[in-house]
């Protein structure tokens, strides 16, 4: 689908995306296990920037946050002058895969909620821009509840097969050659709904 319709679709979202109590709990949870100091983030498909904010607590030098949708990086850009006042984070509107970065330029890759919207082609470009050693942080839902449907459906590349338990998950990594790959099951209990999704983390070789 063409990058501009894609966006349109999400801009649409923008305006009410941060009402949403899932989102934050996720990125923060895909962060914190990850060490402190990394020289450069990458937030693939940051949105509104929850994960790409949530990095600020490893003390990165650079975070660099990347979507298509210009209305969702304006919500991000809005809370930088609260969240982000030394201006860590650069916001891009651009595709992201492939990311916009060096190859073997980042520390540590995030993408919260959005890899069902990327497709496959996003491993190979996450181990493109990792360094050795670099960090992967994913989230991916469930093949067991993944029910895309209305705007959203023609949205979700059909070239990934979605994990139906956490090895499946972690497998999503290993088998595009990351290793130490691990997932957990993650569940936000919003009250009236409750979510789960895997929590994957890797390394890149
Ligand atoms: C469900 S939101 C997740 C946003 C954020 N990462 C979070 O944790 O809340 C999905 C995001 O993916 C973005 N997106 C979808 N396809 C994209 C693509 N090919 N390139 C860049 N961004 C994309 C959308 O614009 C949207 O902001």
């Amino acid at each position: 689908m063409d990058h501009d319709v894609r966006a349109a679709v999400f801009d649409g979202t923008a305006e009410h995306y941060d009402e949403d109590t899932f989102h934050a709990p996720v990125a923060e949870a895909l962060v914190a296990p990850l060490p402190s100091g990394p020289e450069l983030v990458l937030d693939v498909a940051t949105g509104t920037g929850f994960a790409a904010y949530a990095a600020l607590r490893l003390k990165p030098s650079r975070v660099l946050a990347v979507d298509l949708s210009t209305a969702m990086l304006a919500r991000a850009r809005a809370k930088a002058a609260e969240l982000d006042p030394s201006g860590t984070i650069s916001w891009l509107a651009a595709p992201a895969v492939p990311m916009p970065a060096d190859d073997h330029s980042a520390d540590v890759v995030l993408c919260a909620s959005s890899l069902h919207f990327l497709g496959a082609a996003a491993f190979p470009d996450w181990r493109r821009v990792l360094r050795p050693g670099g960090r992967l942080a994913f989230s991916v839902v469930s093949g067991a509840r993944f029910k895309p449907s209305g705007p959203f459906a023609p949205l979700v590349p059909g070239d990934l097969r979605f994990p139906h338990d956490e090895a499946e998950a972690a497998a999503l990594a290993s088998s595009a050659g990351f290793v130490d790959a691990s997932a957990r099951t993650f569940t936000v209990d919003g009250g009236d709904r409750v979510r789960s999704v895997f929590l994957v983390h890797a390394t890149a070789p």
